[in-house]
C-alpha cells in the first residue's frame, strides 16, 4: 500500500480534494440566492458539528483498514460490499459531469490568456464543450496513473499553493473595487431569522459536504494513505477551516465584482460563466493595462487547479477498488475506469454542445446534477455512518478513539439531520442549491438515480466474492 511521503503531502492532497468547482463558484451561486451573509450561520454549524465527525470518520477507518471503500465495506460484513460500490459509482457519476464543468473552465481559461471573448451561449453551441472534456478526463487520468505519490501528491505540491497565492492576489485587488463594501456587508451580515428556514439548512447542509467531499468515500481512500502519527482531528479542522477560507475568499473576490458592475448576486450557477467574464472585460475599459484579463487569467486559472485535483481524488477512489476487487494494475484500473467515465460523462457534456443532448427536456449534466449530484451525497453518507457505527463494533472502536464524544453526533445526529434534509429536498422543500432547473428535472433525475443504483447494487453483487478482506486494526484505546 502506498502512502503519502508527508503529513504536508497528505493535507494539501485532501484540501486539494476538498477545494474545488464547488468552493469558488458553487459557494457564490448558493449564497446569492440563500441571501448572502443569513446563510453563513447554517453553513459554518453544518461544517463543524456535522461534517467534521463524519470527516474524522472517514479517515480513520481508511488508515484503520488501509484499503479502498468497497474492500472497507466488506470487512464490516461480506454481505456489505455492493453498497461500497453504490458509493463508488456515485464518485464516478459526479466525476462524469465534474470533467465537463472542469473543461468549461479550461476552456474559458484557454480564452483569458489568448485574450479571446467567449460568450456561453456560443460556447455551447459550438463543440469545445466536448472537447475540453476529452481534455480534462485524460489530464485526471494521467495523474491517477502516475500513483499516489509521483501522481496525485506531485500535483498538489505543485497547484495548490498557486491556488492560495492566486486567491489571495484576487482578493487584494477585489479590496480596492468600489463594490467591496457592498460585497463584505452582504456576505457577513448575518441573520439569525433564517435559522427558521428548512431551505436554508438543506442548502447549507447539502453545499457543506460537496464542497469538503465529506461522505463520499474519497476521504477513506486519502485516509488510507496517512502516517500512523498523525492527528486526525486537526487534520480534519485544518481541512474544514481552509475548504472555508477558499470559499469565503472566493466570495471575497466574486461579489465585489459584482457589486461594482450592478449585476445580480443570485444569477447561481451563470455566474462564473456569464456574470464575471463580462464583469472581467469591463474592468479592462478605462485602465492602461489589460487589468481585466489578468483577473481572468488568474480566476479561471486558480478554478481550474482547483477543480483537477478535486477530479482526481474522485477518479481514484474508484481506482482504488477496482485495483484490489478485480487485482488489476493501476495502470488498468485506471484505463477502464476512465473509460466508464468518459461514456458516462459523454451525455453530460453533449448537452452543453451544439448536439444539445437533453432528457425530458433539461440538459442531461442537469438532471445527472440534481439526481446523483444532490442524492448520491447524503445516500452515500447514509451508508458510511452505517456500516461503520452501527453494523460493526470493531469499527466503531476505531471511529471512538478519534472522536470521543463526538461519536454520539455522528451516530445519532448525523443520520437524522440526512434524512430529514433528503426529505425536504424530495418534497420540494428546499431551495435549488445549484441549477435553477429543480423541479422541472427532480423527478426524471430521481428515476435515473434509481435505476443507476438498481445497477450498481446488482454489479457489486456479482462482484462480492473478489477481492481481499481486511481487518479493522486498533491503534491505541
Ligand atoms: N469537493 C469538491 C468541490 O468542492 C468536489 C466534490 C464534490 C467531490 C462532491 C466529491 C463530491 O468542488
Amino acid at each position: 500500500m502506498e502512502r503519502w511521503s508527508s503529513n504536508l503531502g497528505f493535507l494539501l492532497a485532501t484540501i486539494g480534494a476538498a477545494v474545488g468547482l464547488g468552493n469558488i463558484w458553487r459557494f457564490s451561486a448558493v449564497v446569492g440566492q440563500n441571501g448572502g451573509g443569513a446563510y453563513l450561520i447554517p453553513y459554518l454549524l453544518a461544517a463543524f458539528v456535522l461534517a467534521v465527525p463524519l470527516l474524522v470518520l472517514e479517515l480513520a477507518i481508511g488508515r484503520s483498514v488501509r484499503t479502498d471503500v468497497v474492500s472497507a465495506f466488506k470487512s464490516t460484513d461480506e454481505r456489505f460490499a455492493p453498497l461500497g460500490w453504490v458509493v463508488v459509482g456515485g464518485v464516478l457519476l459526479i466525476l462524469s459531469y465534474y470533467l465537463v464543468l472542469t473543461g468549461w473552465v479550461l476552456s474559458f481559461l484557454a480564452a483569458a490568456i489568448s485574450g479571446t471573448e467567449l460568450v456561453f451561449t456560443a460556447f455551447t453551441d459550438g463543440w469545445w464543450p466536448v472537447v475540453a472534456f476529452v481534455v480534462t478526463t485524460a489530464l485526471t487520468a494521467l495523474v491517477v496513473d502516475a500513483g499516489v505519490k509521483d501522481g496525485i501528491e506531485r500535483l498538489v505540491k505543485l497547484v495548490m499553493p498557486l491556488v492560495f497565492v492566486l486567491l489571495a492576489a484576487l482578493a487584494v485587488y477585489a479590496a480596492t473595487l468600489d463594490g467591496f463594501g457592498d460585497a463584505t456587508a452582504f456576505l457577513f451580515t448575518p441573520d439569525v431569522r433564517v435559522l427558521s428556514d428548512p431551505g436554508v439548512w438543506s442548502a447549507a447542509v447539502g453545499q457543506v459536504f460537496f464542497s469538503l467531499s465529506v461522505g463520499q468515500g474519497i476521504m477513506l481512500t486519502y485516509g488510507a494513505y496517512v502516517g500512523e502519527d498523525v492527528d486526525l482531528v486537526r487534520s480534519a479542522l485544518l481541512i474544514t477551516v481552509a475548504d472555508i477560507a477558499v470559499a469565503l475568499l472566493a466570495g471575497l473576490v466574486i461579489f465585489p465584482v459584482v457589486f461594482t458592475f450592478g449585476l445580480a448576486p443570485a444569477a447561481g450557477t451563470e455566474l462564473a460563466f456569464t456574470t464575471l467574464p463580462r464583469a472581467f472585460a469591463a474592468l479592462d475599459a478605462g485602465s492602461a493595462l489589460p487589468v481585466g484579463r489578468l483577473v481572468a487569467v488568474g480566476f479561471f486559472g486558480l478554478l481550474f487547479a482547483a477543480a483537477l485535483t478535486s477530479a482526481v481524488s474522485l477518479l481514484e477512489v474508484g481506482v482504488a477498488a477496482a485495483q484490489n476487487a478485480a487485482s488489476w494494475t493501476r495502470r488498468r484500473a485506471t484505463v477502464v475506469l476512465t473509460s466508464v467515465v468518459f461514456v458516462a460523462g459523454l451525455p453530460s457534456a453533449l448537452s452543453y454542445s451544439a448536439a444539445h443532448v437533453s432528457l425530458a427536456g433539461a440538459p442531461v449534466l442537469d438532471v445527472l446534477d440534481e439526481s446523483v449530484g444532490t442524492y448520491a451525497l447524503p445516500v452515500s453518507a447514509l451508508l458510511l455512518l452505517a456500516a461503520f457505527l452501527w453494523v460493526s463494533p470493531d469499527a466503531r472502536r476505531v471511529v471512538k478513539v478519534e472522536l470521543r464524544g463526538a461519536t454520539v453526533v455522528a451516530r445519532y445526529v448525523l443520520p437524522v439531520v440526512l434524512v430529514v434534509i433528503t426529505g425536504a429536498k424530495l418534497a420540494g422543500v428546499a431551495r435549488p442549491a445549484w441549477s435553477t432547473l429543480v423541479s422541472r428535472t427532480t423527478t426524471i433525475g430521481f428515476v435515473a438515480l434509481v435505476v443507476a443504483l438498481t445497477g450498481l447494487l446488482g454489479a457489486g453483487w456479482a462482484l462480492r466474492k473478489r477481492g481481499r478482506t481486511q481487518r479493522f486494526r486498533r491503534r491505541r484505546d
